[in-house]
């Protein structure tokens, strides 16, 4: 049995007032919520949520790191320096990342090693765009995605990464996979990983994100191999992030 997993994932969306009213109006709801849940917060934020997430359940996760753990590296965050706000998790590999920063299988990769090598739980974002899913190279996609990751970290990582399956076109358009199409993406996330270990495959935690809402995450994450979402634009406001919460 796997725990249901919910993370809102803000982008570069903050400002210390938001913050502070996303964050506290998210706390007063959790009393309903059974699920995992996450809020990824731009870096200059880290600090203020783990201070407003004190005592609660309600866990605390980064947006990027950087592979190094110190040095020269102008700009950069390491995995340690997110760990030192309390933080948990990680995003690697976000299609955004992959598009417009120029983040390779290869990069994403080190990037997820870096996370588990810290102690930092990474949600490994994998997803076609829409032209690859139109040619019919959806599984091609995910595939060299995911197995370039098992290559460089070994399959045992999986016992300390989550993945989110994001279909590119899905993201911030409104266009949410049907549950049937997220489903087979995920089934086929599963075998897989089961290909290398059937128990691992079984324990690995698969997120859907991509227009995930109020309105259709319990159709999603009813489904088999769907354990949760990773929410963009609906972890912006706390009554949407919540209702997504409980359907979890
Ligand atoms: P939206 O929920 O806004 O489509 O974004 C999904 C996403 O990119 C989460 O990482």
């Amino acid at each position: 049995m796997r725990n249901t997993i919910v993370a809102g994932n803000w982008k570069m969306n903050a400002s210390k007032d938001a913050v502070k009213s996303l964050v506290n109006g998210i706390l007063s709801g959790m009393g309903d919520v059974s699920a995992e849940v996450l809020v990824c917060a731009p870096f200059p934020y880290l600090s203020q949520v783990e201070t407003l997430i004190s005592g609660s359940s309600l866990m605390l996760g980064a947006q990027n790191l950087n592979v190094n753990v110190s040095g020269a590296f102008t700009g950069e965050v390491s995995a340690e320096m997110i760990k030192d706000f309390g933080a948990k998790h990680v995003i690697v590999g976000h299609s955004e990342r992959r598009s417009l920063y120029g983040e390779t299988s290869e990069i994403v990769a080190k990037k997820t090693k870096a996370a588990i090598d810290s102690g930092l739980t990474p949600l490994l974002c994998i997803g076609e765009s829409l032209d690859q899913r139109e040619s019919g190279n959806t599984e091609a996609v995910i595939s060299e995605q995911l197995t370039t990751v098992v290559r460089l970290t070994g399959i045992e990582a999986f016992k300390n990464i989550i993945i989110a399956y994001e279909p590119v076109w899905a993201i911030g358009t409104g266009m949410t996979a049907t549950p049937e199409q997220a489903q087979a993406v995920h089934m086929f996330i599963r075998n897989l990983l089961a290909s290398s270990n059937q128990d691992i495959a079984e324990k690995t935690p698969i997120l859907y994100g991509g227009s995930m809402n109020a309105g259709n995450a319990l159709e999603l994450i009813s489904c088999p191999d769907i354990d949760g979402g990773l929410i963009g634009g609906a972890a912006l406001k706390a009554e949407d992030f919540l209702q997504i919460c409980k359907a979890g």
